[in-house]
């Protein structure tokens, strides 16, 4: 296991009452930093808010509640050195075909998966600026690379944009030394993939994977926290596949 020392240092992380979000929160407080975690959901049980911990419960197409609780976290922490934008939707059966889908679907999930990171980014760098520089990384999807028979069209088109605005921000931001990367998770075990519901289910989809196992939050953590990292000082722009190896197959 890799450590890090994150010690005066100061993440916000969406996405962070479940699933990845909520292990790398937790990964970046146990390696000292100060945490700002956001999600719609409500504070997970195990979690506590302490001197360098807030958790901020609210809607990140919210632009106002964005910006407001990252200028709370700058207030209480003093600096804002990373950005994780972890939360993501994947509405199974609602976001289909692009021929198919209602429109509002359509919009609800752009507005949640891609215009909730120009929310985020744009309430972060004031702060990274300040700071002296920054890392951010973007969650995006190895479905967004290929075709899907059974397509859910504003979940990849949306996730395409994530991958599309962080080159874009990262060459926009490199004079103030803000870094910008992008992980492409493959197929994890977490909240979202609760139709995965019996060990046969998950059985299945590991066998199917090239390293034969689903990933774990741990393993995207894992992930995140090197991007972040002064470890990766000299990587920005990039994007990371960490699926164990599922697009080889495509
Ligand atoms: N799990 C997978 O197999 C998988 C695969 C590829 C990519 N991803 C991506 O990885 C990221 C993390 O996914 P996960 O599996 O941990 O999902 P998850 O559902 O467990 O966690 C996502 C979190 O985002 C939060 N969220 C959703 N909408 C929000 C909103 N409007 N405002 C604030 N918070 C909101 C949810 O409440 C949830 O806690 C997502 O962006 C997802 O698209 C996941």
């Amino acid at each position: 296991m890799i450590s890090y020392d994150f010690s005066s240092r100061v993440a916000v992380v969406t996405g962070a009452g479940g699933g990845m979000g909520l292990v790398l929160a937790q990964m970046l407080h146990k390696s000292g930093a100060s945490v700002l975690m956001i999600d719609v959901k409500e504070k997970p049980g195990d979690v506590s808010e302490d001197d360098r911990c807030i958790y901020a419960q609210g809607d990140l197409t919210d632009a106002k509640f964005v910006s407001a609780a990252t200028d709370a976290a700058f207030k209480k922490f003093g600096r804002i050195d990373y950005l994780a934008n972890v939360a993501g939707v994947l509405w199974f059966g609602k976001d289909v075909s692009l021929l198919d889908i209602d429109l509002g679907v359509w919009n609800q999930v752009m507005d949640i998966n891609l215009k909730s990171m120009v929310h985020t980014i744009r309430a972060a760098v004031p702060h990274m600026r300040k700071s002296g520089g920054g890392a951010m990384v973007h969650f995006s999807t190895i479905q967004c690379l290929r075709g899907d028979s059974k397509p859910q069209d504003a979940y990849v088109a949306g996730k395409a944009g994530v991958v599309a605005m962080s080159k874009s921000i990262a060459m926009q931001l490199a004079a103030d030394r803000i870094r910008s990367n992008v992980i492409y998770p493959g197929v994890t075990k977490t909240p979202m993939q609760a139709r995965w519901d019996t060990e046969e289910k998950v059985r299945q989809m590991a066998d199917y994977v090239p390293l034969h196992r689903v990933g774990s939050p741990d393993d995207m953590a894992n992930a995140a926290m090197f991007l972040l990292s002064d470890a990766a000082s000299y990587i920005t722009g990039a994007d990371l596949v960490v699926d164990g190896g599922l697009m080889l197959k495509y």
